[in-house]
């Protein structure tokens, strides 16, 4: 049985996900930032997975609202008191913003809830998921990210905000941080990969402007199912088949290559210095 903590748990891909890891018999810890939503997902996981109170594998929640790095930290802080191992991060937690808003911190909240909190949290974990020996690391980015651009000097959308490019950027981020981070694990048993889960029928799409919403709802209807797009997440969790994989972009249950960009190792160290000044890990 793993440890396996997963953000953005209470609906989604990422509550469909950790059902299904639960349902492999892995003890999860459900992150989501509203506490009542989060007992809900909590208690409905336990009963569909017909896990009993008080067992060893009985999910736990933990909360924070990613839109504070503040609540990261006290995230991170509480998670390293309550586990004594992590063997999988999901790094799943993450939306969408119609119009351009900035966090308490001051930073665009597309960026700071997709990449920054993420980014932050997996390096306040890191120690803890190396000590463990074999773990893995995993993020939900997206194909959107091929419509993202990384200007570093303007990472906060001052010089003209869409809700596409915020998100295309936050998940670009998205690939770019998972492959520095998988050169920095290089030596050790834990790999670092990302995936596309599909374009999946969940409530990430009711961020949309007004506008777009008759097309979406069109749309919708061919969607992928949420199990479906969940599906890709668990294998990177756990399947076999990937265990020794890191650094990596998925669609599919493949590795694919992402857009050029994404694939500018350069580029991606110095998101990651950025991040790390723009977190206060520096
Ligand atoms: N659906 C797709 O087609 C698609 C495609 C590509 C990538 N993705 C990615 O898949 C991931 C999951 O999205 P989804 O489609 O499952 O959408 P979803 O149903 O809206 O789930 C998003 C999850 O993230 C949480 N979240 C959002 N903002 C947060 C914040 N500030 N602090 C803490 N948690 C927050 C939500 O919590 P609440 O319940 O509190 O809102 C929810 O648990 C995202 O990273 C998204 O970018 C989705």
């Amino acid at each position: 049985m793993q440890t396996i903590v997963i953000t953005g748990a209470t609906s989604g891909i990422g509550y469909e996900a950790a059902a299904q890891l639960a349902e492999q018999g892995h003890r999860v810890v459900l992150v989501g930032r509203d506490q009542s939503r989060t007992h809900a997902a909590a208690a409905r996981l336990q009963q569909r997975c017909g896990i009993a109170d008080g067992s060893a594998q009985a999910p736990t929640y933990a909360l924070a609202d990613f839109s504070s790095l503040a609540s990261v930290r006290a995230l991170a802080t509480e998670l390293l008191e309550r586990l004594p191992r992590i063997d999988v991060l999901v790094n799943n937690a993450g939306g969408v913003n119609s119009q351009r808003r900035l966090t308490i911190d001051g930073y665009e909240a597309t960026f700071a809830v997709n990449h920054l909190a993420p980014f932050l949290l997996t390096a306040l974990l890191r120690d803890r998921i190396t000590a463990g020996g074999s773990a893995r690391i995993v993020t939900t980015a997206s194909a959107a990210h091929h419509k993202g651009t990384m200007e570093l000097d303007d990472l906060g959308s001052e010089n003209g905000y869409s809700i596409m490019a915020a998100y295309g950027r936050s998940k670009l981020a998205n690939i770019m941080f998972t492959r520095s981070l998988a050169r920095r694990l290089e030596g050790t048993e834990v790999t670092a990969n990302c995936l596309h889960p599909g374009t999946v029928r969940t409530h990430i799409w009711s961020g949309a402007p007004w506008f777009a919403r008759p097309v979406l709802a069109v749309a919708k209807l061919r969607m992928d199912s949420v199990p479906k797009g969940a599906g890709k997440i668990t294998y990177l969790a756990t399947s076999p088949e990937v265990a020794e994989v890191s650094g990596e972009y998925f669609d599919d249950n493949q590795v694919r290559y992402p857009s050029r960009s994404a694939q500018d190792d350069e580029l991606g160290e110095r998101l990651w210095n950025v991040s790390e000044q723009l977190v206060g890990l520096r």
